[in-house]
């Protein structure tokens, strides 16, 4: 029988060098021999385009509508017959997300009730459980020097105070998951070649357990 894909999600606050670290994680598992499928959220769906029209600050939707588009963003990334999440794993593919649930928990989980927010997304069953997640963890200082110097415009949670907050709520909801999700923290204020070996050695651990 064809053994399911590893489903594997990078999170960390915005800044957090995510981008760079999945491309170097995936041509390393390409180089294992592995077929990966490069995924995102919010997705390029026209849920995905609502979400990023309200990220951008051009519409205001309130933290409760942005965790229920974020919801029905990814019960489409799991579940749409194209190029879902769960057909990827299920045909053998390995899956790697920028960003998942864990960004509505730390994100909406601020003005919205956090425990809802958890709920929805964890009581779903179209909604699938990473097997591993990997935090590039770096202080909102440094997060913030790092979007100054990329780009010229911020979206509406890319502030100094509530990168900070954001980073403060990632800390409290893995706490809250506990075992029941396999989470790893890298220090992510390193260089890039620093980390993605930290982040390699993550990988072939996890791959190792499997
Ligand atoms: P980001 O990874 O920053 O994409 P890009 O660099 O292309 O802008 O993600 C976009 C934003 O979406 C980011 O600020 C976090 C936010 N977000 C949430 O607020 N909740 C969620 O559930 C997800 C997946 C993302």
């Amino acid at each position: 029988m064809m053994n399911r894909g590893q489903f594997i999600v990078l999170e960390g606050i915005d800044g957090s060098g995510k981008g760079t670290q999945i491309q170097c994680l995936i041509n390393e598992m390409r180089k294992q021999g592995r077929t990966v499928y490069q995924t995102a959220e919010p997705t390029a769906s026209v849920t995905g385009g609502i979400l990023r029209d309200a990220l951008g600050g051009f519409t205001h939707r309130s933290a409760y509508e942005l965790s229920a588009l974020f919801l029905a963003d990814r019960i489409f990334h799991n579940t749409n017959p194209v190029n879902g999440i769960r057909q990827f794993l299920d045909n053998g593919i390995d899956v790697v997300c920028d960003r998942y649930y864990y960004s509505s928990f730390a994100y909406q989980g601020i003005d919205a009730d956090l425990q809802w927010v958890m709920d929805m997304n964890l009581h779903c069953r179209e909604i699938l459980k990473p097997d591993l997640c990997i935090f590039l963890d770096i202080d909102s200082q440094a997060s913030d020097e790092r979007i100054s110097k990329n780009r010229l415009e911020r979206e509406i949670y890319e502030t100094l105070s509530v990168q900070e907050k954001i980073r403060n709520r990632f800390f409290e909801v893995f706490a809250l998951l506990g075992d029941s999700e396999t989470i790893k923290i890298v220090d992510a204020s390193r260089t890039v070649s620093e980390v993605s070996a930290d982040i390699m050695k993550i990988y072939n651990e996890f791959k190792g357990e499997r």
